[in-house]
């Protein structure tokens, strides 16, 4: 396993729809390892591979406040079914660090994937897991959460975190 670079808006990258993946290998597993890795290390409660310079519909979650893991594994993730009704969860996200906002999204979602080993699997989720895997696949279509804030907020933060980038790319360098 190994810990890979999170990519942070505004990296064009992040804008990419992610492809589908063909077969559940080796290679899709490493993959995996290596995004629960990145995960666990930032920290964070989800990563898209996208997030990693990945284009391919890939998701790890992992809830669990204990010390025991409890790593879901996503690929392929469909909407089957939303609930008409929502919840709000104040968000952030590894890709806009630093950044929280209140998102408000169907508090239920029924969803079908492909899990590590490939078996296809159907997952009716809701509350924080439903927020989770919503806002992931959201990844995997180009769209982050600050997409719902208003302009204003959203170009603030985005206005912030390029400033950042700047001035850690000149340590950098
Ligand atoms: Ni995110």
């Amino acid at each position: 396993m190994a810990i890979r670079k999170i990519l942070t808006e505004p990296d064009p990258f992040l804008r990419q729809i992610s492809l589908e993946v063909k077969k559940v290998d080796n290679e899709i597993r490493k993959l995996m390892d290596d995004m629960l890795e990145t995960m666990y290390e930032a920290p964070g409660i989800g990563l898209a591979a996208i997030q990693i310079g990945v284009p391919k519909r890939v998701i790890v979650i992992d809830l669990s406040k204990e010390e025991e893991k409890k790593p879901l594994y996503f690929i392929n993730p469909e909407v089957i079914v939303k609930s008409e009704n929502n919840s709000t969860y104040e968000e952030g996200c590894l890709s806009v660090p630093g950044q929280f906002a209140e998102v408000d999204r169907p508090n239920e979602c029924h969803i079908s994937y492909l899990d590590y080993n490939g078996q296809k699997k159907e997952l009716k989720a809701e509350g924080l897991l439903a927020t989770c895997i919503q806002h992931e696949i959201d990844h995997l279509e180009g769209i982050l959460f600050i997409d719902y804030l208003s302009k204003l907020k959203k170009n603030y933060i985005v206005k912030k975190l390029s400033k950042q980038k700047k001035v850690l790319e000149r340590i950098v360098v």
